[in-house]
């Protein structure tokens, strides 16, 4: 098996899952319980959407694992916040060294955070915490950054 092939196949199962006849919000939901299923390091997954661009804060949407405190969360708080404000993909590879970190449970480690971009605004991000010390690699990126552009499209 070539190196790619586990996230390649991971993103031909997730675009089976957006492309069924389900609602949107179970379509994500989906995505997320599969993606925190089928990738070791991966023990929270879940979606935020922007609410209102002017006002700069993220809504929850679906996600899988436990419930967060962090329901809104106002562009340039945290790492999802600090996500927004700088448009690009965010790794902690540990969050004890990450000063800006809303914490959502002890046992997470690290995160990576992608933002979903529609017509070159954000609208949204996805957010994955681990439970591991330095578990993303490019490979991680690449395969969530492609998830986010399908899900933009949605
Ligand atoms: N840790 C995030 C908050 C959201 S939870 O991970 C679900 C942050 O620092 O923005």
């Amino acid at each position: 098996m070539g190196k790619n092939s586990k996230f390649d196949l991971l993103l031909d199962h997730v675009i089976g899952i957006i492309n069924n006849s389900q609602n949107k919000y179970k379509k994500l939901k989906s995505v997320c319980e599969f993606l925190k299923n089928n990738v070791d390091h991966y023990d929270w997954v879940g979606f935020y959407f922007v609410s209102d661009t002017k006002k700069g804060e993220l809504v929850l949407g679906p996600f899988a694992g436990e419930s967060t405190e962090h329901v809104k969360i106002k562009f340039g708080d945290g790492i999802c916040g600090q996500a927004a404000e700088m448009k690009d993909t965010f790794v902690v590879q540990d969050v004890s060294k990450e000063a800006n970190y809303l914490s959502c449970s002890p046992k997470v480690k690290s995160e990576i955070v992608v933002p979903i971009f529609k017509n070159g605004e954000i609208i949204g991000e996805l957010d994955i915490d681990s439970h591991q010390i330095g578990p993303f690699t490019e490979k991680d990126k690449v395969f969530l950054e492609k998830i986010c552009e399908l899900v933009a499209e949605m």
